[in-house]
């Protein structure tokens, strides 16, 4: 049986990051591509060389155009330019909205099949941007947000109580931006509400690093933003869709009356396999959560409106 295919477009940080976990994987063949000459071919050829040390041998080429990228059963979506220090996500919208427009039509044009996961910035609007130049059905069209805040939640709550990150279980909601909703009331320790083992200011200074959490980044490394982490996330996300795991996480999602929102993206839990979104799993909050949840809602549908202005 010929190996999958996963695109990935845009070879920075995250693009780059992305195609390395893809490729030591060794479930698919990746192809890289950027407009930059040489950039892309140059990352995939050193991603290429790791095989033979790290024992895969998935097939990983870099392209300045799309040809190459014909028939791919994942499109990982990572162009656009990243933030600087000071800049909100959405400064960023503009001009992505032309690059995420532009990369998509071409995508499209060569994999009509494929699964979208829209990784660039400001990340909610782009998912739009995506879902409405490529006409695909919501199912093939997914944001990558919820997983990465998620994993710096879940980071702080481990750090903050001493114990394992793989015991801690949380979740954030609503748009990649700082309205985000961490959910206190659905994060736990082996079980254990956090709510139960931490007093309300600590839990709530928890929920607001994790707001910053990209900005926090942003700051410590001036020039660029976080990869690391946003790559993970972004290959979690592949892996459940070519591997049809079917797994539940927290991604942006094109909503249609579930959380009583309509026509919008924005980060809910939701089934992932292999046929994109397979369901949207809607949890039962808290009225304050759910203020929050429309509170972020609300900011995602600004920035859309400014897409369409
Ligand atoms: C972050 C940026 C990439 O959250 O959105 O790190």
């Amino acid at each position: 049986m010929a190996k999958k295919k996963v695109t990935v477009v845009g070879a920075g940080n995250v693009g780059g990051t992305t195609a390395q976990r893809l490729a030591e994987r060794n479930y698919a063949d990746v192809v890289l591509v950027d407009i930059v000459e040489g950039l892309p071919q140059g990352k995939a050829l050193d991603i290429l060389e790791s095989g033979p040390i790290l024992g895969y041998d998935s097939n990983v080429t870099g392209a300045n155009d799309y040809e190459e990228t014909a028939g791919s059963d994942v499109v990982v979506i990572t162009s656009g330019s990243p933030r600087k220090p000071g800049m909100s996500r959405d400064d960023l919208l503009k001009t992505n909205q032309s690059i995420v427009g532009s990369v998509t039509e071409e995508v499209v044009k060569h994999s009509p099949e494929t699964i979208l996961v829209v990784v660039a910035n400001p990340l909610d609007a782009m998912c739009h941007v995506a879902m409405e130049t490529s006409g695909f059905p919501r199912e093939r069209v997914v944001g990558m947000a919820g997983i990465l805040d998620t994993a710096r939640y879940r980071t702080f709550i481990a750090e903050e109580l001493g114990v394992s990150v793989r015991d801690v279980f949380a979740l954030v909601l609503g748009g990649h931006g700082d309205t985000m909703v961490p959910l206190p009331s659905m994060a736990t320790v082996g079980g254990v509400a956090i709510t139960e083992l931490l007093p309300e200011d600590r839990v709530e200074a928890i929920v607001d690093r994790t707001r910053q959490g990209g900005a926090e980044i942003v700051g410590l490394l001036q020039s660029g933003s976080a990869f690391y982490a946003p790559s993970a996330a972004a290959a979690e996300m592949v892996d459940a869709i070519l591997l049809d795991q079917k797994r539940i996480l927290p991604c942006a999602a094109y909503l249609q009356g579930e959380y009583g929102l309509n026509h919008l993206f924005v980060g809910v839990p939701v089934k992932l396999g292999a046929s994109g979104i397979e369901d949207i799993v809607e949890l039962v909050l808290t009225d304050e959560e759910v203020g929050h949840l429309n509170d972020s809602a609300d900011s995602v549908r600004e920035l859309v409106q400014v897409l369409h202005g």
